[in-house]
């Protein structure tokens, strides 16, 4: 058993600290990159802002999608992320460092995996969302090709994965349903399997078993 008694958030986000240009330059000419922005860009749903992503690392998404503020806990990528977008502030998901009912588009992307307490993180993504504001999770499900990938990668000691637990799509759309955010639109892309990517897809409505990369977009009630 282990004896490292930091916060899991801690152990999670040392990996990205440590390796921070090295996961930056990853996201370089990455076809991977243009497929899974594709998906984000593609949503039907109109999100308002301040739009404010969790888990921002060095920020290729946020600087494309009009990310106002990233959060992140740890401290490298954000100092990346700084000169992309106007805002970052170092934090939790767990504990998010925002006002209630300010939000207005909150990103989770590729990131809910890393925390060992989503439901806590979904919660607090309900409380600082405006009435009528959205969540917009970006994930590779358990199930999917890219999922399984990643877990053998996980398996076989790859550092970037050691914390990750890929959850299946279920399983999140009831910790959303718990934590007050009825999904309003899902779309699937990335049906090529990580070994053979080799051109650029767009995404499609709904979700589907045989994608590798899903976005939900999650509504916070009017009424609170
Ligand atoms: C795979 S990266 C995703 C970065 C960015 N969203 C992207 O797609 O390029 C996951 C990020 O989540 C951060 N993270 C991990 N656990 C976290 C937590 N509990 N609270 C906030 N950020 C966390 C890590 O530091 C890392 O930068």
């Amino acid at each position: 058993m282990s004896d490292d008694k930091r916060p899991y958030w801690q152990k999670a986000s040392q990996v990205f600290d440590e390796r921070a240009q090295e996961y930056d330059s990853w996201y370089d000419d990455s076809l991977l990159f243009d497929i899974e922005l594709a998906a984000l860009q593609e949503l039907e749903t109109e999100l308002v802002g301040p739009r404010v992503e969790l888990g921002v690392g060095p920020g290729r998404f946020a600087a494309e999608l009009g990310v106002a503020v990233g959060i992140d806990s740890a401290r490298t990528p954000l100092t990346i992320a700084g000169r992309r977008i106007a805002g970052v502030c170092q934090g939790t998901g767990e504990d998010l460092p925002l006002i209630a009912d300010g939000v207005g588009t909150l990103f989770i992307l590729f990131t809910l995996c890393f925390m060992d307490q989503p439901q806590r993180v979904l919660a607090q993504a309900e409380q600082v969302l405006r009435p009528g504001g959205h969540l917009v999770l970006g994930m590779i499900p358990a199930r999917g090709p890219w999922g399984q990938a990643l877990q053998a990668k996980k398996e076989a000691g790859h550092p970037f994965y050691e914390y990750a637990s890929f959850y299946e799509m279920k399983e999140v759309e009831g910790w959303l349903a718990t934590a007050g955010l009825q999904v309003v639109e899902l779309r699937s892309s990335l049906y090529q399997g990580p070994e053979g990517l080799v051109e650029f897809e767009s995404s499609r409505p709904g979700w589907h078993g045989d994608a590798g990369f899903v976005v939900l977009v999650a509504r916070k009630g009017v009424m609170g």
